[in-house]
């Protein structure tokens, strides 16, 4: 049976990753396996069930225990539910990261991606998905942008939802989570040896997206 292909992009917050994912996804038809949604959903159920974020355990046993899937159109299926319209919210973003520090769920967010990547073509998207989840994904790539342009997206994006912040004060914040990300114990952000760098800073989501196409076609020819 031909293997299922699977082309991955690691990338820091604001970098494109998640608009360049979902438009490479829909011109593949392949599924787009975001996978932040996943860690928001375990985050989302520790809010829903009151476990604590420091409870290892407790939030191994609810990632262990849930079934989560990407159904029509990106929405995000925790237990059969749609739950989509709940996951950017503050509070889950915050529990998210708290829950996505701890090995054990970690995982378990590998073996759930591993399972939906089982089942189709996908293009996942994260922070470790070209190094930890799939090292043996066939296309890699690492998408990033500059500071000043990350910040610029990321203000554009909060204007648009209605918050008012200073760009000064959201590059602050993009540098102290670019530290955290990268020097995290458990699956720090890095760039896999394989992997084509994209600097997205002068590119559209179009060109990006295009770049990503155009390299997995010609691995999946090979292929
Ligand atoms: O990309 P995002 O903001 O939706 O991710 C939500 C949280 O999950 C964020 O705190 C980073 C974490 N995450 C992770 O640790 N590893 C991944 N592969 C994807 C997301």
């Amino acid at each position: 049976m031909r293997q299922h292909m699977i082309a991955a992009i690691d990338g820091p917050a604001g970098s494109g990753k998640s608009s360049v994912a979902r438009l490479s996804a829909s011109l593949l038809g392949y599924t787009h396996l975001n996978s932040g949604a996943l860690y928001r959903c375990v985050g989302l159920l520790a809010l829903r069930r009151r476990a604590a974020l420091d409870d290892e355990a407790s939030l191994t046993a609810l990632a262990e225990s849930s079934d989560m899937r990407f159904g029509h159109g990106g929405a995000v299926l925790l237990n059969g539910e749609d739950v989509s319209g709940e996951l950017y919210t503050s509070a889950v973003t915050e529990a998210a990261a708290e829950a996505a520090v701890h090995p054990s769920v970690r995982r378990a967010m590998t073996a759930q991606q591993r399972k939906i990547a089982a089942e189709g073509n996908v293009v996942v998207e994260g922070r470790d998905v070209t190094t930890v989840v799939f090292p043996y994904a066939q296309a890699k790539f690492y998408l990033d942008a500059s500071i000043e342009e990350r910040a610029r997206r990321r203000h554009k994006e909060l204007a648009e939802a209605g918050e008012a912040v200073s760009l000064a004060a959201i590059e602050r914040e993009i540098r102290k989570r670019d530290r955290q990300d990268r020097t995290r114990k458990h699956s720090p952000l890095q760039i896999a040896p394989d992997a084509m760098v994209i600097d997205t800073t002068p590119l559209t989501i179009e060109q990006a997206a295009e770049a990503v196409v155009a390299r997995v076609k010609e691995l999946a020819a090979c292929g």
